[in-house]
């Protein structure tokens, strides 16, 4: 594998190469790549084999993806091309990258491909959306459309605006805190209220700490109920949350809420029917996985970008301020043109959520390449989005290409796609940009930050890609008079 090595990288050089730090890197360096075909095509086909690299018995280069995220994925696509796999912890992943690959698989026209999320996540998001396949998941989509209304999603944004002010008002100043676990839980915080109607007392923590439990159970290399394993604690979790969401269901039906939860149980298809008790609980369970992680990561990237880089920080406070002291909503936020870019940057950069995984339901071909049927495919479109093919200079924190007049995402339609695309496309995405909006918006009109020009983040992409070192910060108190300053 090429290397950089002896130096510390250069500004986000490590989410657009493989870099080495130290004496690990210099360890999975040495890894032996072993290359072979994946398959060989039926004779005639004119197909070709799906290139690939097996690596270390067993482990593969499992340690590499973990440890370098998209930067490996890059790596294996200058090797073999847009259509490749690897071997990670006892499985053949195919991996597609490039605008071509990645539309091939999710536009999914010859109807191939299958959601392959259960086979990776295990059973913790059962039932969810991204859990199934047509014709179940094109009628639960349908249903669920109506809770994701600018109507709804008002109720939802009034609440977590009052808690995200109750809690930032509580956060410590002029010393460092640890920013990764302090957004986590700020996320959790104003979570329970906005999608239970539940206060963030000891319940509510349970509850958010059950939902990380089945979220880092992802990874795990241990996938049975072993006492200790992540496995395990995902397993109680799941059973907690359907006890305790199934109990709350009797009340949320009886309410008119603005709560999630109240609005799910509310909603009927064309026929007047809507889910049953299993139903709503199972949806319920994936919602709050599904928006919990990914709007953490978005927040933190942006934090962390918005603290390198003091005029972008000055221009959006500067442009919080001068709307003067109004309320957290739609509207409001909406017109947070500057905070658009940057968090958008900040998702291109360091996506919160860079693959969708899928599964072959029958012998297929992508860009050519013969894919047998049940096969683990790794559609890489957080790659998409650091390639210089796409991207002038890939690695730089540029705002102003998302502006109207660069339009920079537009160079293709899968270039920048954080909340992916196809029948699977983030239901989720204006509620998401809202809350991440939402939570920087009061943190810029509280706190000015920074990261010395000497720091550069080490991304760590174990499910939530954040800062191996938990992101150390000092905020100090921020005034509408100065504004300007960060
Ligand atoms: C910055 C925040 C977010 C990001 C980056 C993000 C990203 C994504 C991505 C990439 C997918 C598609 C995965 C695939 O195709 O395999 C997805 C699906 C989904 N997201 Fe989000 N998401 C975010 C926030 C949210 C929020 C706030 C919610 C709900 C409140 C949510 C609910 C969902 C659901 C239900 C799906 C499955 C849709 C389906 O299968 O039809 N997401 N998200």
């Amino acid at each position: 594998m090429t290397m950089r090595t002896g130096m510390a990288p250069s500004q986000n050089a490590g989410l657009v190469e493989v870099t080495s730090l130290g004496i690990l890197d210099e360890l999975l360096a040495r890894t032996p790549l072993r290359p072979g075909v994946l398959a060989t095509p039926p004779a005639g086909s004119g197909l070709k084999p799906v290139p690939g690299d097996r690596g270390l018995p067993f482990v593969g280069l499992g340690l590499q993806t973990v440890r370098y995220g998209p930067a490996f994925q890059i790596q294996l696509m200058r090797r073999h091309g847009p259509v490749s796999w690897w071997q990670a912890f006892g499985r053949r992943i195919v991996a597609v990258c490039g605008p071509e690959a990645v539309s091939a698989v999710l536009s999914n026209r010859d109807r191939a491909f299958g959601t392959g999320w259960p086979a990776v996540i295990g059973p913790w998001f059962d039932g969810g959306l991204l859990a199934t396949d047509p014709p179940r998941h094109l009628a639960d989509r349908r249903l669920m459309q109506a809770a994701y209304s600018e109507d709804a999603l008002g109720g939802y944004l009034r609440r977590m605006a009052a808690d995200i002010g109750t809690a930032l008002d509580r956060w410590p100043t002029d010393r460092p805190v640890k920013a990764v676990p302090a957004i986590r839980a700020l996320s959790g915080e104003i979570t329970t209220g906005a999608f239970l109607n539940e206060p963030y007392d000891p319940v509510g923590r349970e509850v958010m700490d059950a939902v990380e439990a089945c979220i880092r159970a992802e990874t795990a290399l241990v996938r049975q109920p072993v006492p200790g394993t992540a496995w395990r604690r995902a397993d109680r979790a799941r059973r907690w949350l359907t006890g305790h969401l199934g109990a709350a269901l009797p009340a949320a039906r009886a309410r008119t809420g603005d709560d999630f939860l109240s609005v799910l149980c509310g909603l009927t298809g064309t026929d007047g029917s809507g889910w049953d008790d299993a139903q709503l609980v199972e949806h319920m369970i994936f919602t709050l996985i599904a928006s919990h992680d990914t709007t953490t990561a978005a927040t933190i990237a942006t934090l962390y970008f918005l603290g390198k880089h003091p005029q972008w920080q000055r221009r959006a406070r500067a442009e919080s301020f001068a709307c003067g002291d109004v309320p957290a909503d739609l509207a409001y936020l909406d017109r947070l043109r500057t905070l658009d870019l940057v968090v958008k940057e900040s998702i291109r950069l360091v996506s919160p959520s860079p693959i969708a995984m899928r599964v072959t339901v029958k012998d297929t071909d992508i860009l050519g390449h013969f894919v047998p049927a049940g096969q683990l495919v790794c559609v890489c479109t957080g790659v998409n989005q650091l390639l210089p093919e796409l991207w002038p200079e890939p690695q730089r924190f540029d705002p102003e290409r998302f502006d109207e007049d660069r339009a920079g995402d537009r160079v293709h339609r899968l270039a920048w796609a954080p909340f992916g695309a196809g029948q699977h496309k983030c239901i989720g995405m204006r509620f998401g940009m809202l809350k991440v909006k939402a939570t920087l918006d009061a943190l810029l009109r509280r706190f000015t930050w920074s990261f010395p020009p000497s720091y550069e983040a080490r991304w760590r992409f174990t499910s939530l890609p954040a800062p191996a070192d938990g992101l150390p910060v000092v905020l100090h108190r921020a005034h509408a008079r100065t504004a300007g300053s960060a």
